[in-house]
């Protein structure tokens, strides 16, 4: 079934029941990737400090197109209004081949091994061989043979230029140069939050992991929208009260519906009400840890912030998951920060890039900290594991089922407002109400 079809198949107005072929239909996904990733959309790249220095860069990806994040020369009188930060589709403008396989690096210059066009970091073209064509001897004397034409343009065969915009260190980019700018995409209502995280600080790289879960994209947004599952499915959390359901809790969302903020607060050591977790199998009321430095948490405090929804009052979370849409999580869990970029590879699949990060200021012993609690995370991690398995069996079940299938995703009712606990689906909503808006024909 093609797209346009099966968005006519819709059954249920609303966006609470979300169905089977939103997660399967390849000429669906295609259009995804048209009008969100390569459509008027800012998509996470990486981090400012993954690229130090001029010639650094990373190669990465915005839907299934590959882009360099690279820092360009800058002149010292364009210093204070140009950081040199460049996103460059990786796609040679000659024949175009995907001319850089390094991961990361540091180049003067791009060369695409096939011909040697050679790129600036700016992606302007520099030069190509036999532009000029080749001198040869003929019976007449010196002639020129070959080369482009003389009215080849250099200036018009450079590399393609996304558009650029960082906030805090976050680099994000977009084909599509009509997009808005960058904060009002993120809104006012998330802002604060990606404030709280990065305003004025230096980040330190701590580590990255990556995997390939077999699963669509969205049902990994999904997974950082909905506050329920967490205290059912992952026993670290439940067993050991950083995630359950009597939390103080807040569901944040943008203006549109696409962007959100989880925020909560972990209960202080106190055991679970009866009532949070009677029933909940992945509560191990006995569970130790042999090694209890893994949650060694120490509060920090730049973690209270005045609250955003209340005027004179402040707020202190130790958890705020923000999923900004399509492709970027920020995580803070109590004491380990990372960012998580989701790159989707056909509708049934997709890389999830993890980057741990801290502050240039921690002490050594902060450093470790983050870095043991990193442990919980990642494509491991002794909670995110979890989540990487049920994302594959979601898929596996879509797929056995076929089109006539649909999700279900009602908890706190069919709308998709903003709410003050976290027993709701509403971000889940709030996102389908959005998507469904993109991609209807
Ligand atoms: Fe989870």
């Amino acid at each position: 079934m093609n797209a346009p079809q099966a968005l006519t198949r819709w059954s249920n107005p609303g966006s609470s029941r979300v169905p089977f072929w939103a997660y399967t239909d390849p000429a669906l996904y295609q259009r995804e990737l048209d009008r969100i990733f390569y459509g008027r959309h800012w998509s996470y790249v990486g981090l400012a400090v993954e690229i130090p220095n001029v010639g650094d860069f990373k190669l990465t990806a915005i839907g299934e197109r590959q882009v360099i994040l690279v820092r360009d020369r800058v002149a010292p009188r364009e210093r204070a209004t140009d950081d040199g930060i460049r996103v460059l589709e990786n796609r040679c403008a000659h024949r175009g081949v995907r001319f850089c396989q390094q991961p990361h690096g540091n180049a003067r210059s791009f060369v695409c091994p096939y011909h040697q066009w050679t790129y600036k970091l700016n992606g302007e073209l520099a030069g190509l061989p036999f532009k000029d064509g080749v001198k040869a001897q003929e019976s007449g004397g010196e002639c020129v043979q070959g080369g482009m034409p003389a009215d080849f343009d250099m200036g018009a065969h450079g590399l393609t230029r996304l558009k650029v915009a960082t906030v805090h260190g976050l680099v994000f980019a977009s084909f599509d140069y009509g997009v808005e700018p960058l904060t009002d995409y993120l809104g006012p209502a998330v802002m604060p939050w990606l404030d709280r995280i990065f305003q004025g600080r230096t980040l330190t790289l701590l580590g990255t992991n990556r995997q390939r879960i077999p699963g669509n994209w969205k049902l990994m947004m999904e997974n950082i929208k909905d506050p329920y599952h967490p205290g059912l499915l992952h026993t670290w959390f439940v067993t050991f009260g950083l995630w359950r359901a009597d939390q103080k809790s807040r569901m944040v969302m943008d203006a549109q519906g696409r962007h959100a903020v989880m925020v909560s607060r972990r209960n202080e050591a106190a055991p679970a009400a009866a009532a949070v977790t009677a029933g909940v199998t992945s509560f191990k009321a006995g569970m130790t840890l042999h090694d209890d430095r893994l949650l060694d948490v120490v509060p920090e405090p730049w973690w209270t912030i005045p609250d955003p929804a209340q005027p004179g009052a402040q707020i202190t979370p130790t958890v705020t998951m923000l999923t900004l849409f399509p492709g970027l999580i920020v995580q803070q869990q109590v004491n380990s920060l990372s960012t998580r970029q989701i790159v989707p590879r056909g509708p049934g699949s997709f890389d999830f890039v993890w980057t741990h990060f801290g502050f240039a200021d921690d002490t050594p012993e902060m450093t470790r900290r983050r870095l043991r609690q990193a442990n919980l995370f990642g494509p491991a991690g002794f909670v995110s594991a979890d989540d990487g398995e049920v994302i594959e069996l979601s898929q596996a079940g879509f797929r056995q089922w076929g089109e006539g299938g649909e999700t279900l995703c009602e908890l706190g009712g069919t709308g998709t407002e903003a709410t003050e606990h976290m027993v709701t689906e509403t971000l889940i909503r709030s996102m389908y109400a959005y998507w469904k808006k993109i991609v209807e024909p």
